[in-house]
């Protein structure tokens, strides 16, 4: 029964709104009690909460770049008095930053803010979290064995002049994704996916009809840009499939396929 104690337990980072919440909300649909991990976002986590079920659902707070509130959220995920028996069955790395600008222009104290949001937090969780995910009982279909999935970005996987910080850290996470999946197997299972454009940032220059807007449009052959769900769904995929691990699942409508060709995807 969904939601039943001896349901799954996920934490999704970054979960209250935009991409996490669509994680949040499609982990407790299947059947997962899930932790909504937020820094800013309180009041769309806390209605989250109540919309997902205040008895399936968990909010914690912390801002990922500092070491002693990870610590904190660690602790608090991890306590056994906590509202699941610190359990956990899934933890989702999805909270990120999203930093452009040009490399002469940034500095290694941008550098480092970048590298430790995007890729120091999320190793840093999955240390943290690991005796849970290794504690975690009964198995579920949902997801058989433990399981960590790290939200990467094309970016990991192709340059972006004006987002060289962002995707070096995406692209580090990428490579750390097969190394733990190596590391940590049997037991613990790693697996990554890459979207594409799925929500554009709130910036004008991405606005409705923006040249940039078109330019990536055009290029993703199958006609238009992904939804959160989609990156949902490729989440609940590589949780509950038993013998994948050390995936690089791309959820791109074929952005990348296409990266070699020159000019908009149409005949
Ligand atoms: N949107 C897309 O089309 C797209 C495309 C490719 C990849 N992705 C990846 O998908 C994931 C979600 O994308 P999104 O567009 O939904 O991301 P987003 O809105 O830019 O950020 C997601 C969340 O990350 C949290 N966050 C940022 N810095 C944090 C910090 N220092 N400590 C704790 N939390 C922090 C924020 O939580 P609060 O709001 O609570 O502060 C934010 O809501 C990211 O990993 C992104 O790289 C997205």
């Amino acid at each position: 029964m969904p939601g039943s104690p001896s349901s799954p337990v996920a934490l999704v980072t970054g979960g209250a709104r935009r991409v996490g919440a669509a994680i949040s909300r499609a982990l407790a649909d299947a059947g997962f009690r899930v932790w909504i991990h937020h820094r800013r976002s309180d009041d769309e986590a806390n209605r989250l909460r109540t919309e997902i079920g205040t008895e399936r659902c968990a909010v914690a707070r912390a801002d990922l770049a500092s070491p002693a509130e990870r610590s904190a959220l660690i602790a608090e995920v991890a306590d056994p008095e906590g509202p699941f028996d610190g359990r956990l069955d899934l933890l989702v790395n999805n909270a990120a930053s999203f930093e452009h600008g040009t490399f002469e222009e940034r500095t290694d104290d941008d550098l480092r803010r970048v590298l430790e949001v995007n890729f120091v937090a999320p190793l840093s969780l999955v240390r943290g979290l690991l005796p849970r995910l290794r504690a975690a009982r009964p198995p579920s279909d949902l997801v058989p064995t433990p399981c960590v999935v790290n939200v990467l970005d094309l970016g990991a996987l192709t340059p972006w002049p004006g987002y060289v910080d962002h995707c070096a850290a995406k692209a580090a996470l990428e490579n750390a994704t097969r190394s733990l999946a190596v590391a940590l197997a049997p037991h613990v299972r790693v697996s990554a996916v890459v979207p594409g454009t799925v929500l554009w940032p709130d910036d004008p220059a991405f606005a409705e009809g923006a040249p940039a807007r078109r330019r990536i449009e055009a290029r993703i052959p199958l006609r238009r840009p992904g939804t959160p769900h989609d990156v949902a769904r490729a989440v609940l995929y590589l949780a509950a499939a038993p013998y994948v691990t050390g995936e690089i699942h791309r959820v791109d409508g074929g952005r990348l396929a296409a990266a070699g060709v020159s000019g908009p995807t149409e005949a």
